[in-house]
């Protein structure tokens, strides 16, 4: 059952337009560092602005959360997910988003009702409680002992600011026990499987809450649990979507799934969202900065766990499990498709790189009880062995138990949540850096983007594409696609041209147009099936057409000076140009 292909067909059926699922990177917003959720590049149409496609949105989109890490290892959390999203931009409300949630559950995927409960909106001294949606539900035939009331879980929005508003939630009763007449919030036999937002708020920097221009509705559906529900397992592990991979680690490990959850569940996670992340449009590679640090963490933490179940880390295990996993999503993310090769090399090379930090740690281990006064690898020494060694505390403490040496668990993870609120104020930092600069700067390296673009295809030759790119308020980083590396005489021309284009003052216009138009007419795109049917189309002058959401100056003369400051190899034929406007 291809449960993605049931909620699209039936999202259009009902005049939704499919779009494509935004980078997991999220583009042109340095201010987080995964896309959380379906809505956050749709911000500016949820605030007013016209969308291209229309009113009515569908699609299913890559996901990134975090916050779970700590819980991936259980049978219903991952940090990748995809997720079933539709949307009305000031269109449909309440009414009809719950009888379209209804239908699709009870219709199409034939859910009996009593198997359904209910959350909504109990209100606030500021916003009243949500009668509508609970009317809705109840005229729909669902019981009033199946819908309860909250206020704190029923209400959403993405992060501090933003967008928000009061939600209807609905649960499924995953159990083969009798379901229960009345619906208890603490039953946790009750999984949450839709989320319907009715986003008609916005929350600003300082709490304060006003109401939008226009009313919408967003809505959520995790593609992984509802899989498991339709299948019937109580374990996302063993439904259709993960069963093949974990048979795969049973096979290279040589060892049962049953009570080897904990670590095949967090390889077959990791491996997958590590396969995301590096396929993804901006490249990401493993650093210790961002989005590079998380890829980082995830493949270290997964072949700690692959040591864990004796699995040869020197073997090609991990390209083995990346190629299983590609292989089921490159037909649905062509970034996958084209690729793959880059996440498979990444995940090699990180290893290999861990591989030698294992050894340098093993030995710093060694000197560490060698010196030991009492008998405790106290809070700094494992924080050391973290942070320089890349040694997860499960790790250290493994190691020192066979020594009979105790580990300061509690002082390290007090040391590790400081260490953690650092970065997380590092993160506002910065988030509060783009929103001084209202994302002009952004908006400025974008454009000089396509000039980039066409640059490089007057020096290198007009097969020559955007692979990727990343974008902060101080640098931009492109990836494009080139057997050599560039020459000094190459760097100089890409260069001059993009400043002759700049110096020139070429305006920046826009046309809307079908898919199959923009193709005619040559303008660039990468990864052109994953468009929606109707694109914009960025022209500069007559140097530049590309297909793209913006935003774009007005003329290229507020760019300023172009400067190529590093040019390196990316991945097996692809080359990164890091530039700055000056
Ligand atoms: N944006 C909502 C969520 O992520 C639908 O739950």
């Amino acid at each position: 059952m291809d449960l993605k292909k049931l909620y699209i067909d039936y999202f259009k059926k009902l005049g939704h337009v499919q779009i494509p699922s935004a980078p997991i990177v999220p583009e042109n917003d340095p201010s987080v560092l995964f896309n959380t959720a379906g809505m956050q590049p749709l911000v500016p149409y949820l605030l007013g602005k016209d969308h291209p496609c229309g009113k009515r949105l569908c699609d299913y989109q890559k996901c990134l959360r975090l916050t779970d890490l700590d819980e991936v290892g259980d049978s219903t959390h991952h940090t990748f997910f995809e997720m079933l999203g539709n949307w009305s931009l000031g269109d449909y409300f309440k009414d009809e988003s719950i009888k379209y949630s209804f239908d699709f559950l009870t219709k199409v995927l034939n859910i009996p009702i009593e198997k359904l409960a209910i959350t909504v909106f109990k209100g606030t001294d500021k916003i009243p409680k949500d009668e509508i949606s609970k009317k809705r539900w109840l005229s729909l035939g669902i019981k009033e002992e199946k819908i309860q009331e909250t206020e704190s879980d029923n209400f959403w929005i993405a992060g501090d600011s933003g967008p928000c508003g009061p939600d209807t939630e609905i649960f499924y009763f995953r159990s083969n026990d009798e379901v229960p007449e009345t619906y208890d919030l603490e039953d946790d036999r009750w999984v949450e499987i839709w989320n319907n937002v009715f986003m008609e708020y916005y929350k600003d920097e300082n709490g304060q809450i006003t109401e939008l221009p226009q009313k919408n509705v967003d809505t959520g559906m995790g593609v992984e649990r509802t899989t498991a529900i339709l299948e019937g397992v109580n374990d996302n592990y063993l439904s259709s979507i993960w069963k093949d991979v974990i048979e795969l680690i049973e096979k290279i490990s040589n060892l049962p799934y049953k009570g080897n959850e904990k670590s095949m569940r967090i390889i077959a996670d990791h491996i997958r969202t590590s396969v995301f992340i590096a396929c993804d449009y901006s490249m990401i590679k493993p650093s210790n900065t961002d989005q590079g640090y998380v890829l980082r963490r995830l493949i270290r933490r997964m072949i700690r766990h692959a040591k864990k179940l004796g699995i040869d880390i020197t073997s090609n295990f991990d390209t083995q499990i990346a190629e299983l996993i590609i292989k089921k999503y490159e037909n649905y993310y062509s970034e996958i498709k084209e690729n793959k090769q880059t996440a498979i090399e990444v995940l090699q090379n990180e290893k290999v790189k861990f591989s030698k930090t294992l050894e340098k740690g093993l030995k710093e281990f060694d000197k560490i009880i060698a010196n030991i006064n009492e008998n405790v690898i106290n809070k700094d020494l494992a924080f050391k062995l973290y942070d320089t060694y890349g040694f997860p505390i499960e790790l250290t403490e493994e190691l020192a138990k066979e020594k009979n040496i105790n580990v300061d668990i509690e002082g390290f993870k007090e040391k590790f949540k400081h260490h953690q609120e650092l970065s997380r104020q590092g993160s506002k930092e910065k988030f509060k850096g783009g929103l001084s600069s209202s994302g002009e700067q952004e908006t400025k390296y974008h454009t000089a983007t396509h000039l980039l673009n066409a640059a490089l295809k007057e020096v290198l030759g007009k097969d020559t594409h955007q692979k990727g790119s990343n974008i902060t308020n101080e640098r931009m980083r492109f990836d494009f696609n080139s057997d050599h590396k560039l020459t000094e005489e190459e760097k100089e021309k890409i260069e001059s041209l993009v400043n002759k284009w700049i110096q020139e003052d070429l305006k920046v216009s826009i046309k809307q147009m079908t898919k199959e138009e923009a193709i005619k007419i040559g303008a660039e795109h990468m990864f052109i099936e994953r468009y929606p049917d109707v694109v914009t189309v960025y022209y500069i002058g007559d140097i530049s057409k590309e297909i793209c959401m913006g935003p774009h100056v007005k003329s290229t003369k507020e760019l300023g000076r172009f400067k190529i400051i590093k040019e390196e190899a990316s991945s097996s034929g692809i080359r990164r140009i890091k530039a700055i406007l000056e």
